[in-house]
């Protein structure tokens, strides 16, 4: 496996979150936790690493915003870099560099590899329609435009994306577009663009991927890649008719600039620039020497970037590595809902910490304890409560406490001799020699959540030792076998204020300062004893708080709050234009009966069904899987609108539309008739 070979350094890179809003648990979790407990591990390994973030300052959605709030995009990400750079700091995430896309060497650096793209003849250019705003007088790209998703009849699928199946999009495969700014139908307008031609790197990826990574990346991200690959690559454009963005380094291109997903990786280059301008190191070295592993963690909505997109850039420029791994994690729901900035679902990350000061680590354990690595998870504050009253505080700082205490108690705080060790005493000492190993192992092979459950194993065989030993109730009789038993807990302590550190930061400062350690070992000899006879430790002090019930209340209450208020919000749709009696009559509504049902495979909302209208036998496509199953509807007495000009969902016409209720909270229900009408009843 990959994690055997050695490199003489290692770039580390987290997604740069884009500066239009704070931080929540789903990025703690999904990224930065585990990037930040992968970096400081290899750090204490001795390993030359940088760990490289920062704001993502352009893309769409930052000026849609600084338009609503009548700001300059500039401000907006102005105002969210402070609060996240600050928040990642308060927290212990330790990047080396956080840094912005805004910045001039961001430009710089961006620009430059696209023109070096450009003349290298790696790009092609022509020119297409595209939907332009008159109104605006704007084209609309990405998440300007919004509409119906061909794939899922989600009605307001973006441009670039349809948030409800996860399929990315170019602006005319929606179905009814129109532009974000004006509520408009857009016109077509020709313009100019640059394409990555994707296609003419498939034997690359094929080879580096699919053959090169089979084994040791991650099934999540190899099945996306794979079938990214698979459904044939097409050119993407790298280019957008925009104002807010990297300015296009060629003649006659104004009012063009570099999409977001093509500057935005390459700010992980310019940031490492920056880094290595203001410590005097050499950063080409970290992203050029074939000797250096990169690594990307990020979210799955960012496999095809990070995993096909930006190693086509870098292998095109031919002068950089590409990624050794891209452990990208699956989502994180909160209290069963999926996170989502707009509806304000979510933990933020600086309300945490001014609401649990103090706590930080509290926080980064329940996260990597349920991180999203296999599949998605769900955060509750109960397991929150659970997590720190069972594990950190009843499993790791009891057991410090419990060795504190009793060498102040028995030896004023100084370290006693190890006597004549028994059976049970070597055991606990072998299998301590053996902790950074196993932790260190599932670390290199980005299984964190198992990492931590090996640190906290520590901590258990570190309790169990002492409370099997019970030196409490021998120190009368035997004061030196309670010597001996001292001495191996202390050792335990010394190897998990080590070993505790990648996860728990600041509680293994805590530990080391309460043991008075001032030289901390390499990971590799943490397993070994730390501490020698006579060594003072200080005075012990709580590492944990319990969590109480009320606090939980609180956080459930806010919440609770959140989704009344997103309900209150949901007002009854306004009462549309008026229409004609005559407008009224050319539908065609027939009482009608489905008789077979099933689902649309690869879809999450689709039903075929079909239905005896009375006048045939016909296939009407409706987007209600989510809310009756092919079973329910089958026999079910519906109202059916005939004459339905057909059209093609998902591959399938149908013809015609059954008639629905959409309650506030957005369930679905069939209007039928109250009566058992023959099908083909006419409705008027
Ligand atoms: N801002 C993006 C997101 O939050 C991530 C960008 S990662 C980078 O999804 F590679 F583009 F920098
Ligand atoms: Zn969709």
């Amino acid at each position: 496996m990959d994690s055997k070979r050695t490199h003489k350094r290692h770039t580390v890179t987290a997604a740069l979150p884009y500066a239009n809003g704070p931080i929540h648990i789903g990025h703690l979790a999904g990224v930065y936790v585990p990037a930040d407990i992968y970096v400081r591990y290899l750090r204490m390994k001795g390993e030359d690493v940088v760990y490289i973030c920062g704001s993502d300052e352009h893309g769409v959605p930052i000026t849609i915003k600084a338009k609503q709030e009548d700001k300059t995009p500039q401000q907006v990400v102005d105002h969210y870099h402070a609060l996240i750079k600050d928040s990642f700091a308060r927290f212990g995430i330790s990047f080396d560099v956080y840094s912005r896309t805004s910045s001039p060497i961001h430009h710089e650096t961006a620009a430059g590899i696209f023109k070096s793209l450009h003349d290298k003849g790696a790009f092609t250019e022509h020119e297409s329609d595209q939907y332009f705003d008159e109104e605006n007088n704007q084209f609309l790209a990405d998440r300007y435009i919004t509409g119906t998703c061909p794939h899922c009849g989600y009605e307001k699928a973006y441009g670039d994306q349809c948030e409800n199946c996860g399929t990315s999009l170019s602006p005319t495969d929606l179905i009814n577009p129109r532009s974000v700014l004006s509520g408009n139908k857009p016109v077509m307008k020709k313009t100019r663009h640059w394409y990555l031609p994707l296609d003419q790197h498939e034997d690359m990826l094929r080879k580096w991927i699919l053959e090169g990574h089979k084994h040791d990346w991650k099934s999540n991200v190899y099945g996306q890649c794979k079938s990214w690959i698979d459904q044939g690559l097409q050119p993407r454009a790298v280019t957008r008719d925009l104002t807010w963005g990297v300015k296009l380094p060629l003649e006659n291109t104004e009012g063009k600039v570099l999409y977001v997903w093509f500057d935005a990786p390459i700010g992980y280059i310019s940031a490492t620039r920056e880094w290595g301008e203001a410590h005097g190191k050499d950063w080409e070295k970290y992203w050029k020497d074939p000797e250096s592993k990169l690594v990307h963690f990020i979210g799955k909505d960012n496999i095809v970037f990070h995993c096909i997109i930006f190693p086509v850039v870098l292998h095109a420029e031919g002068s950089y590595i590409l990624p050794d791994n891209v452990p990208a994690n699956e989502f994180l729901n909160l209290e069963g809902d999926k996170i989502s900035t707009s509806r304000n679902w979510a933990v933020w990350l600086h309300e945490y910490l001014d609401a649990f000061p103090g706590k930080e680590d509290v926080l980064r354990y329940v996260l990597c304890a349920a991180a999203p690595e296999a599949k998605d998870n769900d955060f509750t504050w109960r397991d929150f409560q659970a997590r720190n009253n069972n594990e950190l505080l009843a499993i790791f700082g009891n057991f410090v406490n419990r060795t504190l205490v009793l060498t102040h108690k028995y030896f004023d705080g100084k370290v006693p001799p190890a006597g004549e060790l028994k059976a049970t005493d070597k055991e606990a000492l072998e299998s301590l020699a053996g902790f950074p190993e196993k932790i260190g192992e599932a670390i290199e092979n980005y299984r964190f959540r198992e990492a931590l459950s090996q640190m906290m194993n520590l901590a258990r065989l570190g309790n169990r030792y002492l409370t099997e030993a019970e030196p409490w109730k021998i120190f009368k009789g035997d004061p030196a076998r309670v010597e001996t038993i001292l001495h191996v807990c202390l050792q335990i302590c010394a190897s998990m204020a080590v070993l505790s550190e990648p996860f728990l930061p600041h509680t293994a400062q805590k530990l080391q300062k309460m043991l008075a350690v001032d030289k901390v070992p390499e990971w590799q000899e943490a397993g070994q004893p730390q501490l020698s006879a006579g060594h003072q430790i200080n005075k012990a002090e709580l590492l944990f708080e319990k969590v109480e019930d009320a606090t939980i209340q609180a956080q459930v209450d806010k919440l609770m709050q959140t989704r009344r208020d997103n309900d209150a919000g949901k007002a009854v749709a306004p009462q549309k234009e008026d229409i004609s009696f005559d407008d009224f009559t050319r539908m065609d509504l027939r009482v009608a009966t489905i008789l077979e049902a099933e689902k649309i495979p690869k879809t999450k909302k689709l039903l075929k069904m079909t239905v005896d209208s009375g006048i045939d036998k016909r296939t009407v496509v409706s987007g209600i899987a989510e809310y009756y199953t092919p079973e329910e509807v089958c026999g079910k007495k519906v109202v059916l609108l005939a004459n339905l000009k057909p059209r093609k969902i998902k591959g399938v016409e149908s013809h015609g539309m059954l008639l629905m209720a959409e309650n506030q909270d957005g369930s679905l229900s069939f209007l039928s008739p109250e009566k058992a009408f023959d099908n083909g009843s006419t409705i008027s």
